[in-house]
C-alpha cells in the first residue's frame, strides 16, 4: 500500500481539488483524520494517522481502497504536495510499478463487487478448481459463456490465470473465495452450471463438507430454470451424502454414472484412476425454488431522523460494542467526528464474511462508498444497528 511519513501537515482546508483529485471534506478522531477523496467518480478514504512520536503516516484507508491502485498514489501525491513541506518528509513508499500486474491479474476479481461487475450472459461455476484442468477445459470449449472459478487456495488463482492467459481464454473470472459465500452474492436464477469437481470428503468430518443443506439452498436459488449441479468424486460417501442432500427437494431430476470417462481428467482424478478407485457423477437439475422463503429488505434507514441531542449521546456514550446473533455480529470500530454529524466505523455481518463500512450519521443516515450485500447476516446486523443508536449505545434498553 503505498504511504508516506512527515514530520508535520499543513492546515487542512478543504475542499480542495488539484488536477483530478478532490479532497472534500474529513472527519477525525484524537488518532486520525479521515479524508474523503474523489478521483474520477471514484471516492475512498485518505487517512492521515498521528504517529506515538508526533509524525503522520499518510496513506489510503483499506477498507475503501479504489479500483485502481494509481488514483491513491496520485491523491498521496497531490496530499504531499500541497500540504506537507518537502523538507519534512521522513520516508516514502510510493513506488508502484505499472509493469504486466494489471495486465496479469485481469482474470482475477479481488472482491466480489468486481467480479458481480464482470458478469453478463451464461455463467458456470466451478467450486475448488484446483489445477484448473477441467475449467480451462470449461472456457475453451464455451467461449461465450463466463465460467467463474472460485478457490480458497490463493496459489491456484494465480497459477490457473497465467495458464488461461497463455491459452489465450478470456472468458474466465478467478476469485478467491469460500464458495458458500460465493453463491450467497449471486442473483437468483443466474447460473446454468455449477461444478463440484473432487471435493476434499472429509468423511470424518462432514460438517466441514461444501455440500450443506444451505448450500444446496442455495443452489437451486442461483441455478436458472434448466440450470444443473454436478458433483465428480471419488468418494462412495460423499455422494451418497450430496444424493441425500438434494433430495429434500420436492422434485429433483438426477443423473447417476459410475466410471465414465470425461474428456478431461484433473489431477486428482489421474491419480484415484492410477489406484483403481471408482468414481462418481452426481447431476442435479429441477431444483424448485421453495427456498426463495428469504424475502428481504433493502437496508432502510429513512425511518431514523437524528438531531444535536442526539448526536451528542451518541458521541459521549459511544463504545467499542460488539453485539452477537446465531449467525451474524456487529461490532463498533471507531467513531470520527465530521463537520454535520459523526461517522462510524463497523465491521458486521456473517462470521466467515465480515464487512467493513464507513456509516454517516446526521440528519440523516447512510452509508458512505458502497452499501454491504444484501446476506441475511447483513441485513440483520443493520437491524441491530438501528437499535443501538436508537438507545443511544444504552444496550440495556434494547435486547
Ligand atoms: C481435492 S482438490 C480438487 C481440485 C480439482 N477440482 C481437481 O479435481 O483436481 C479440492 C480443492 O477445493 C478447494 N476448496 C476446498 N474447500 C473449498 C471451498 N469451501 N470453496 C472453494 N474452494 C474450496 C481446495 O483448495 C482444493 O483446491
Amino acid at each position: 500500500m503505498p504511504n508516506f511519513k512527515v514530520k508535520k501537515i499543513k492546515d487542512l482546508i478543504l475542499p480542495f481539488k488539484k488536477d483530478e483529485v478532490e479532497l472534500e471534506w474529513m472527519a477525525e478522531n484524537n488518532n486520525v483524520i479521515l479524508i474523503y477523496t474523489k478521483v474520477n467518480e471514484e471516492s475512498f478514504f485518505l487517512q492521515v494517522k498521528k504517529e506515538k512520536d508526533s509524525s503522520f503516516v499518510i496513506k489510503g484507508d483499506k477498507h475503501t481502497k479504489p479500483s485502481k491502485i494509481a488514483y491513491l498514489q496520485k491523491s498521496l501525491q497531490i496530499f504531499r504536495d500541497y500540504f506537507c513541506n518537502h523538507e519534512d518528509i521522513i520516508n516514502e513508499a510510493f513506488a508502484f510499478k505499472h509493469n504486466a500486474l494489471i495486465e496479469k491479474t485481469s482474470l482475477i476479481a479481488y472482491d466480489f463487487d468486481q467480479l458481480l461487475s464482470k458478469i453478463k450472459g451464461k455463467i458456470y461455476i466451478e467450486i475448488g478448481f484446483g489445477s484448473g484442468r477441467h475449467l480451462l477445459y470449461q472456457a475453451k470449449n464455451n467461449p461465450d459463456t463466463l465460467i467463474i472459478g472460485v478457490e480458497i487456495y490463493n496459489p491456484a488463482i494465480t497459477q490457473v490465470a497465467k495458464l488461461a492467459k497463455s491459452q489465450n481464454l478470456s472468458n474466465i473470472m478467478l476469485i478467491q473465495s469460500d464458495a458458500r459465500l460465493l453463491l450467497s452474492v449471486l442473483e437468483s436464477n443466474s447460473v446454468e452450471k455449477i461444478f463440484l469437481h473432487f471435493p476434499v470428503p472429509w468423511d470424518k468430518k462432514p460438517h466441514r463438507r461444501v455440500i450443506a443443506k444451505n448450500f444446496c439452498q442455495e443452489c437451486a436459488r442461483v441455478l436458472g430454470k434448466n440450470g444443473r449441479f454436478e458433483l465428480r468424486t471419488d468418494s462412495y460417501e460423499y455422494f451418497d451424502f450430496t444424493l441425500k442432500q438434494f433430495l429434500h427437494f420436492s422434485t429433483p431430476k438426477f443423473s447417476l454414472r459410475k466410471n465414465e470417462d470425461l474428456e478431461i481428467s484433473s489431477k486428482y482424478e489421474d491419480r484415484w484412476k492410477r489406484q483403481n478407485k471408482d468414481i462418481f457423477d452426481l447431476w442435479v437439475w429441477n431444483l424448485d425454488s421453495a427456498y426463495d422463503e428469504l424475502n428481504l429488505d433493502d437496508f432502510d434507514f429513512s425511518d431514523m431522523t437524528f438531531n444535536a441531542n442526539d448526536l451528542i449521546l451518541l458521541e459521549k456514550n459511544f463504545k467499542n460494542l460488539t453485539l452477537k446473533g446465531d449467525d451474524y455480529f456487529l461490532h463498533f470500530e471507531n467513531l470520527y467526528q465530521a463537520k454535520e454529524g459523526l461517522i462510524f466505523k463497523i465491521a458486521f455481518g456473517a462470521f466467515n464474511k465480515p464487512e467493513h463500512s464507513y456509516i454517516y450519521v446526521g440528519e440523516k443516515i447512510e452509508f458512505l462508498f458502497k452499501k454491504p450485500f444484501r446476506i441475511k447476516e447483513n441485513l440483520k446486523a443493520m437491524e441491530k444497528l438501528k437499535k443501538v443508536l436508537k438507545f443511544h449505545f444504552d444496550t440495556a434498553l434494547f435486547s
